[in-house]
């Protein structure tokens, strides 16, 4: 959403530590990020030994921002189905994606996202929502993409070591509903669960369904065309 409409003014948020500090070494020093990837080998070895970093604390501590934000993005792109998951103590734990030809460094689009955030006025957080949230008001878009709703536990949600339950899906709401009374605009994907139509069955709301392609899920069933929800605060005069 962000990329495609390329706003002017933007604030971007994510829990993910990693995520945030890639985006900001893609701003501030993307040159040095291509050199190092272009290290990179595609190969089992090479992928656990970089997987396995986060093994150590103290080790990891010492990686600079660039060789953090260069390792996600190799993880990213020759991991299994590009999928992003940690296990309980935090510890990246998806395999090896035995991929041909991933593109592990695609230079000119580094290069082009760099200069979109060096030239627009986008701030990058790192916090809960709840806190991100707080001063949008009448004058703000705001795209929530949390993790999905899973009532059986089967599709993948495991973000953060821990989770984004139901509890997570109605304080969402709530900040929602808190926004639609300041005037915000507010669109939020999610999955098509009976949950998330109770949740948002309110006056505020419409509720829309769309098919969407999904490469990410950990039972293979589930992958492919999948149900979702886009659910806006929002009407549009004839
Ligand atoms: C469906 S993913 C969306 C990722 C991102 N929009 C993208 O397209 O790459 C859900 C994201 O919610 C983030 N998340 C989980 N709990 C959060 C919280 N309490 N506050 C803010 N972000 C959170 C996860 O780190 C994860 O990146």
């Amino acid at each position: 959403m962000f990329f495609e409409l390329q706003p002017k003014r933007a604030i971007i948020n994510d829990f993910n530590t990693q995520l945030i500090l890639t985006y900001r070494v893609i701003k501030d020093t993307v040159e040095e990020l291509i050199r190092v990837l272009k290290h990179y080998k595609n190969d089992e070895e090479s992928f656990y030994e970089i997987r396995n970093l986060d093994r150590n604390t103290i080790r990891f501590n010492t990686l600079t921002p660039v060789e953090k934000a260069a390792r996600l993005i190799f993880l990213n792109k020759t991991c299994f189905n590009g999928l992003y998951r940690v296990n309980s103590q935090g510890h990246f734990n998806v395999p090896y994606g035995r991929y041909k030809n991933p593109a592990i460094c695609e230079e000119i689009v580094l290069r082009h996202i760099s200069d979109y955030l060096n030239t627009n006025e986008i701030n990058m957080l790192n916090e809960d929502f709840e806190n991100a949230l707080i001063n949008a008001g009448e004058k703000s878009f705001v795209y929530l993409d949390p993790p999905y709703h899973s009532p059986d536990k089967t599709n993948f949600t495991g973000y953060q070591a821990d989770g984004f339950g139901e509890e997570e899906q109605e304080r969402l709401r709530n900040v929602i509903i808190k926004m639609t009374n300041r005037g915000a605009k507010c669109l939020l994907s999610n999955a098509d669960t009976e949950y998330i139509r109770e949740l948002y069955d309110h006056d505020y709301f419409d509720i829309i369904s769309v098919q969407a392609k999904r490469a990410i899920n950990s039972d293979s069933a589930g992958r492919g065309n999948v149900n979702e929800v886009l659910i806006k605060n929002w009407r549009e005069f004839p």
